[in-house]
This record gives C-alpha cells, structure tokens and sequence, in this order.
C-alpha cells in the first residue's frame, strides 16, 4: 500500500510516499481503507519533532474516516464494509495519510449513512478536541454564555456548532468573511478578532466558558472579558510561553484555567458516538475546503498552518 511517511524530523520536505506492506489487524484491531484523512495543525508538530511521536518511520495523520477492509478477532460492533472514521493516531500509532491504517476499537465510531467521507474524515481532532473542552473540562450548560476565539478554524467551527447544540449563547471571533458563515453555524454574536475594540465589545457579554486557542495573546483579554468564576480551556498557543500581565486581575476573577490535550482523551469512542449523533441529525457540519492527494501531504501540511481558511483541509488518497 501506499503511505506517505517521515523517516526523520524536519520541514515538509521529508514526507515522502512509500510502498509498504499493507499492515494486519490483531485482536482489537481494524484495518480501515481510508477515504479521507483531516490535516491537523498537531500533524505538522509531530514531524518536526516539537512533539515527539512513538516510532521512525512515521506515517503522519490523526483522523481518518473509510470502510473496514479487515475486523481483528476481538471489535464488537465492528465488522468488514461498516463505514467508520476516528483519531487518535499518528502518535503511538501509524497515521491516517495512507491507503489503509490500523486503529484500536477504542479510536473509532460508526459513521452515519448521510455524512460523507470528508466531513467524517475532517471531524476527529476538532471535534472531539471542542466536546473535551466545552462539555469535559468547562461543563458547558444551556443558556450560560460561552465565548469561542477562532470560530473559522477547524476546532473553532466545531466549538461554535456543539455549543450552540447545548443551548449555549455563542460568540465568536473570526476574520470579516467568515461572519456570515459563522452566524449560519449557530453563532449569535461574532466578531472579527482584529477590532481594537474587541475587549470592549465581548466585555459587555461576560462570558461564562471560554475557548481560548491562542494562550500566549489572550490569558489577559480571558480574564479581562470573564465573567466571575468563569472556566478558561486552553488548548493552543502559538509560541511555548504564556501567563497573566495582571495576575491579581485574573486572580480576583476566581478563574478556573483548564490546559487540555486531545490525545490524553481516555476512550476517544464515547465522544466519537455523540459526535456521529450530531452529524446525522445535521447539528454538527464539518465544513471541507479543500482536499489533497498523499503526494501532496507536505503543502497540505504548509497550508494547514499558514492559509485562512473555514473548516478542514483533507488528504484523500
Ligand atoms: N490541545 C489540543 O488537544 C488541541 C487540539 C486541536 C488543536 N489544538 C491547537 O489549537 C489551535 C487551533 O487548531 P485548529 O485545528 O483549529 O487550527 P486552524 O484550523 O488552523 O484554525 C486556526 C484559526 O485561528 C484563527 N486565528 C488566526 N489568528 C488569530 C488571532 N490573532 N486571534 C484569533 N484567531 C486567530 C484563524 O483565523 P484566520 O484564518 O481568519 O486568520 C483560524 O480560524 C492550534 O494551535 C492547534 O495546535 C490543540
């Protein structure tokens, strides 16, 4: 089979695509023909090496979503032909821009009749990283206001959309011509993340939760806007220091700051299973704008951190 792999750490150049055995399911395993991976921000991490993956070679890639070729003799609820996707890999695992990947039972949910490969393929990472920090770590609830920085990106969408489907009041920030999108998605407020105003703006909303994925340029704006007592999850920064100007300000805001990894999630099912839900019953779209062959992977990967973009990019094998 074909998988694109990085046999050592460095720019995008060292993807390259080989041919190798196709991989055979143990016991708990499946082996998935992929039909679409999502490119995450966290794929071009591990391949440089900020982030350190379990083996070299490395195929790189978390979520996938395709058709089990191959059930191991311990999947229950699993079997050869059943439409699938997930994440999760890419770390201790083979990743997902491959033709095939094996995947614990514990990384992979069914995938409903009506949501398409691409919007399965593009929901792992995002999706399940924005159910940990809305409903896991913030203990999201209707109708308490929740504030979410980024709402285009790929778990920025996803937040927007399952905090609406809570019943949540939901802003957001994002570039000018996403806004309308972003409305449509279930925002109720957005504002474009470049206003010197900005501060002012959501301050009048106070938000109870906020998701912040840029840590290092927003702690203070966090406290700042929060309402009293107020649950941060930070899940993203873009450079490795981050802290309060004012601590005595966020201090007397008795602010409970969450720091979350998607990887650290224990069953990556249960939250797969709830996603799968919202998807068919179309509260959760995973929106795609572009997709890419696996010789493409490194501009994929170029892409996925420097262009603007609404949603997801793929791999499509
Ligand atoms: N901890 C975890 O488990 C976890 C999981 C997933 C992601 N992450 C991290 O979270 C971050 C976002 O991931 P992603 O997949 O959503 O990335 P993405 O799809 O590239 O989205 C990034 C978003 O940030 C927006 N943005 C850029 N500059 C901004 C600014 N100054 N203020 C507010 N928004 C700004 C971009 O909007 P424009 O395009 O309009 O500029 C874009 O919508 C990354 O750092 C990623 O590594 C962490």
């Amino acid at each position: 089979m074909r998988a694109v792999r990085y046999h050592d750490h460095g720019g995008p150049e060292v993807l390259d695509v080989d041919d190798i055995d196709r991989p055979e399911p143990g016991g708990h395993e499946l082996l998935v023909r992929v039909e679409a991976a999502g490119v995450n921000p966290v794929d071009t991490y591990f391949r440089e090496g900020s982030f350190q993956p379990s083996q070299l070679p490395m195929t790189p890639g978390s979520d996938f979503a395709g058709i089990v070729e191959e059930a191991g003799d311990w999947t229950p609820g699993f079997e050869a032909d059943d439409r699938v996707f997930g994440t999760g890999l890419g770390r201790d695992h083979q990743g997902s821009y491959a033709e095939y990947v094996l995947v614990p039972t514990d990384r992979i949910a069914h995938l409903p009749e009506n949501v398409g490969f691409g919007a399965g393929g593009g929901a792992g990472v995002a999706a399940v990283t924005a159910w940990r920090a809305l409903i896991d770590h913030a203990g999201l609830e209707p109708a308490e206001t929740c504030l979410i920085h980024g709402g285009s990106g790929g778990v920025g969408h996803a937040a927007v959309q399952l905090a609406a489907a809570t019943g949540a009041d939901v802003l957001t920030t994002a570039s000018p011509e996403y806004h309308e999108a972003l409305e449509g998605l279930g925002a109720d407020a957005v504002f474009d993340y470049a206003d010197e105003n900005l501060e002012e703006v959501v301050g009048e909303y106070e938000p109870a939760v906020i998701l912040d994925h840029r840590l290092d340029e927003y702690l203070d704006f966090d406290a700042a806007v929060a309402q009293q007592g107020a649950r941060i999850v930070g899940i993203g920064n873009t450079v490795p220091e981050a802290g309060w100007e004012n601590v005595p300000a966020a201090r007397a805001k008795e602010l409970r700051v969450h720091l979350m990894s998607m990887f650290n999630t224990p069953d990556l099912s249960r939250p797969l299973e709830r996603l799968a839900t919202l998807m068919e019953r179309g509260e959760l779209s995973i929106r795609v704008e572009r997709s890419y062959s696996l010789e493409e992977a490194g501009e994929a990967q170029r892409a996925v951190l420097e262009e603007s973009f609404l949603g997801k990019l793929l791999i499509e094998p």
